[in-house]
């Protein structure tokens, strides 16, 4: 089971913090406190948000969508995370490239894709 991962965004500027180690206080950021980010339901995953992973070879593949998102300044995929019982890996998705990563493959993990509009996207495997 990987680990509990805690994401918080700041309602105002958006920001967006992977917590790292939970020491028990709130979160501030533009003077008002962050939310936590949950990831969206599978449900609501669309065509442009959906995690496809490939495993090959020991490497997990990640495409963010099964049509390309955009990957524009106004709304864009900016990090792909894989979180696993032991760490937490991101990569991180300049403005223009495609929302893609590869990561060293596990047994069993949680992807997590961030859209700077639609929020937090998850797919376990
Ligand atoms: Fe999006």
């Amino acid at each position: 089971m990987p680990k509990k991962n805690h994401f918080y965004r700041c309602p105002i500027c958006f920001s967006l913090v992977d917590l790292v180690h939970d020491g028990g206080h709130s979160l501030y950021c533009c003077e008002t406190e962050m939310l936590p980010l949950e990831p969206q339901s599978e449900k609501l995953t669309d065509d442009y948000h959906t995690c496809v992973l490939t495993h090959s070879n020991g490497l997990l593949y990640v495409k963010v969508g099964n049509k390309p998102h955009p990957q524009s300044d106004e709304h864009r995929i900016s990090a792909i995370y894989l979180v696993t019982k032991q760490e937490t890996r991101r990569q991180d998705i300049k403005k223009g490239s495609p929302a893609t990563a590869v990561f060293t493959d596990t047994d069993h993990g949680d992807v997590y894709a961030y859209c700077n509009v639609h929020g937090l996207f998850k797919t376990s495997f």
